[in-house]
Formats: C-alpha cells, sequence, structure tokens
C-alpha cells in the first residue's frame, strides 16, 4: 500500500454513501430535495460581488497576498468584533486570516498539537473538529453530547474524570454543529475559568455567530476577561454572508497560538486572492442588514420545516440558532440506525438528510436537516415524509 498511516487513520467519508443513491436517484429523473450538506444555496449579496469583481480587474491584485491575511483584512475583522461584542482584538498579534475555519481548525491542530497530546472533542460535532486532532497525530478524547445535557459539553465531568495524561486542548463550537445547542455568556466564563484551572488550551469555533433567531444573540467566547491568556475563537463568513466558496475565515485571541499558526501557514499558502479579500473587507464594513436577512431566510425555513413535520407527528424542537434541525429519529425507525433511516429517507421520501452517526458515533439516533431548500420544497418535503411515516 502507498498511503500513510495519516490517511490509513481516516475513515471514508460519511455522506458518500448518500451522495451515490442520490446522484443515481436523479439520474432516473426523481426530484431529489436536498438537506444534507450545511452549504448555503444563496448567492453572496450583489455589492460584495461587485467589489470582486472590481478588483480582480487592478492587474495589482494578481499577486501572492500574505499568508496572515492581509492588514487591512486584519482590522476589519478587528472593527467587526468590536462592533458586535465590544471586544479590543490587535490586527498584528491578534487575528490571523485563514482559508475557511476548516483551513485554520486543521492547521491550528498541527500547529498545536505533539503525538499523543490528548486533545477533547465534542461528539458529535463538525467532523474536522475531530479529524483535524487525527491528523496531527493528537490523542482523540470524544466528550458526549446528549439530549440529557443539553448537548452541553459537561465541565463537571471532566474535572472528575481526572483525564491522564492531562489534556492539551478543547475544541467547542456553539451554536454547535449539528445539535444546534447553543450558550450563554455565563457557560463561556466557566470554559475560561476551567482552561485556567487544568492549563488547557481552548479552541472555540463560532461559525454560526449570525444565525441566529427569536432575540438570542450567540456569545463570543473572547467576551470574556482572560478567555485571550487561553484560547482562540475561528469566526468564518461562509454562513453569515452567504460566502461558502469564497474561503474566508479567522482565528482571533491567543497570540502565542496565532504565532504558530502563522508560522505554519507561512510554509503552506500565500494566503487568499487579494480580491476575495478586499471583497471581504466590504462585507466586514459595510451595512450588517444583509447578515440579518440571511438568518431570517434560515429561521423562515426553520419554522417551516419543524412546524411541518410536528403536524405529520414527527417532534423536533425548535432551534434558536445555526442553519440545522436535529431530530431524533421516530421510535419506529431509531434501531434501524441512522444511516439505514437516512437511506430510507431517499429512497422513499426523496429527501436527502445526514445520518447523525456521520458527526460521531455520539450522534446515532439523529439525522440532520440542513436548511438550505426553498420553503415550497420544504412544504414537499413533508408532504413525502408524511407518506413515508404513514406507509410504514
Ligand atoms: C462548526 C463549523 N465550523 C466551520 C465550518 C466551515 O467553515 P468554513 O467554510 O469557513 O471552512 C462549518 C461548516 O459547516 C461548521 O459547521
Amino acid at each position: 500500500m502507498i498511503d500513510s498511516n495519516r490517511i490509513k487513520r481516516l475513515p471514508p467519508y460519511s455522506l458518500g454513501k448518500i451522495k451515490g443513491i442520490m446522484s443515481e436517484q436523479r439520474a432516473k429523473g426523481i426530484d431529489v430535495i436536498d438537506f444534507g450538506m450545511g452549504n448555503p444555496d444563496k448567492p453572496t449579496p450583489a455589492y460584495i460581488v461587485d467589489k470582486l469583481c472590481e478588483v480582480a480587474r487592478d492587474p495589482k491584485a494578481h499577486r501572492y497576498s500574505v499568508s496572515k491575511g492581509m492588514l487591512n483584512l486584519r482590522k476589519a475583522m478587528a472593527h467587526r468584533y468590536k462592533e458586535d461584542f465590544n471586544v479590543d482584538l490587535d490586527p498584528e498579534s491578534e487575528i490571523i486570516a485563514t482559508i475557511g475555519a476548516k483551513e485554520g481548525i486543521s492547521h491550528l491542530a498541527m500547529a498545536m498539537i505533539d503525538e499523543g497530546d490528548v486533545v477533547l472533542v465534542p461528539n458529535p460535532t463538525y467532523p474536522i473538529h475531530l479529524y483535524s486532532v487525527v491528523i496531527a497525530g493528537g490523542n482523540l478524547v470524544s466528550i458526549p453530547l446528549t439530549k440529557e445535557n443539553g448537548f452541553k459539553v459537561d465541565l463537571e465531568k471532566i474535572r472528575k474524570n481526572n483525564f491522564w495524561p492531562k489534556p492539551k486542548m478543547m475544541v467547542l463550537s456553539y451554536p454547535q454543529n449539528p445539535t444546534t445547542a447553543s450558550v450563554d455568556l455565563k457557560y463561556f466564563e466557566d470554559v475560561v475559568a476551567f482552561a485556567k484551572e487544568n492549563d488547557i488550551l481552548i479552541v472555540h469555533d463560532l461559525a454560526y455567530k449570525d444565525l441566529v433567531f427569536d432575540g438570542y444573540k450567540a456569545p463570543s467566547f473572547l467576551q470574556v476577561k482572560g478567555a485571550k491568556d487561553v484560547g482562540v475563537e475561528l469566526f468564518s463568513m461562509s454562513k453569515s454572508y452567504n460566502m461558502p466558496g469564497w474561503r474566508v475565515a479567522f482565528c482571533m485571541g491567543n497570540k502565542e497560538m496565532i504565532a504558530n499558526l502563522a508560522k505554519l501557514k507561512s510554509y503552506m499558502d500565500y494566503g487568499m486572492f487579494i480580491p476575495i479579500q478586499v471583497a471581504a473587507i466590504t462585507a466586514l464594513r459595510g451595512p450588517q442588514d444583509c447578515v440579518k436577512e440571511i438568518a431570517e431566510t434560515y429561521r423562515k425555513r426553520r419554522d417551516v420545516l419543524v412546524d411541518g413535520l410536528a403536524k405529520v407527528g414527527w417532534t423536533i424542537p425548535k432551534p434558536n440558532s445555526t442553519m440545522f434541525i436535529w431530530a431524533e429519529i421516530p421510535e419506529k425507525f431509531k434501531a434501524m440506525g441512522s444511516q439505514a433511516f437516512a437511506q430510507k429517507l431517499l429512497l422513499e421520501a426523496d429527501t436527502v438528510v445526514s445520518a447523525g452517526v456521520g458527526f460521531g458515533e455520539y450522534g446515532e439516533g439523529y439525522v440532520r436537516f440542513a436548511l438550505i431548500e426553498n420553503e415550497d420544497r420544504t412544504r414537499q418535503a413533508i408532504r413525502n415524509i408524511k407518506k413515508l411515516l404513514e406507509n410504514s
């Protein structure tokens, strides 16, 4: 075999099988409704795209950039955190741009973790939280997120567990993908105290900062006094500005962690295409109405899906954030497992969802809907699911 041990440690891509069946169904002419991947369906706001096009015509904008991102981009991010959270960040030493949060998290793990270092990661979670540790050669310890603990990392339980060797780092992400759990600032105060007391570094992924509803405001981990002593936060532009394909995110906070990531990245990339960075500055500094409109689109879809499923007998709590619905599998299908149930939904209700187990073994018993279909198509999916529930 020519593959490395690093590659051998990575399981096959979890959505692979469902994607294969989806393509076969579509080739047969079946209209498959796709709630699979958390990939925003709407375009980036026009004024951001216009800026990209304008700058792309400037010959000076075609050269290599810098891997940590242009200073003006980092300043724009600092401005946004000041506006949104009243958090002060030094653009020189406390902010680095990354080529999406996924890239930032992967390389941060490589920059911070040595072979065998213990890293605590919630489970289920966005897969790169788990696999960045595996890729970096760390020793991954899953912290189960369950209905009973409100899908929150139970710090008291970790204290009692007395892990040995002592964990070096813990990854958190609230609002949480896939469980949609959210926290208040007090929770992050406890996290910072816990991190100080146990000498653990924190990586907090705030990908869903702006996808919040019903008056809820997602706190930043960096709002807590002393948070910068123990960790970093990642913010991605993918969801807030419908910019998933652009690959723009930031890692912010602890200077040493940022410096380590910057050093590693300086060997690996030359940063983003300059016009993308300038357009991202426009987005971060401009009026934020588009962000609210984007959140509102997901809120409406959430209501259509959750209310509609409740009417056909599938009751799911309404989340106050993210672009997902985390649905416990109806009792009569539970025993078949999330992968088989997702396949059943695809074959018998023409509806694609993600199997909970694809986010870690503690995701078993659930499927995740990503709210990336419009309201009409969401209603169609509910009609299809109604038939499946009635006929099975
Ligand atoms: C928790 C979380 N972090 C990060 C990302 C990806 O962010 P980016 O597009 O910046 O890589 C996602 C995408 O679904 C996510 O759910």
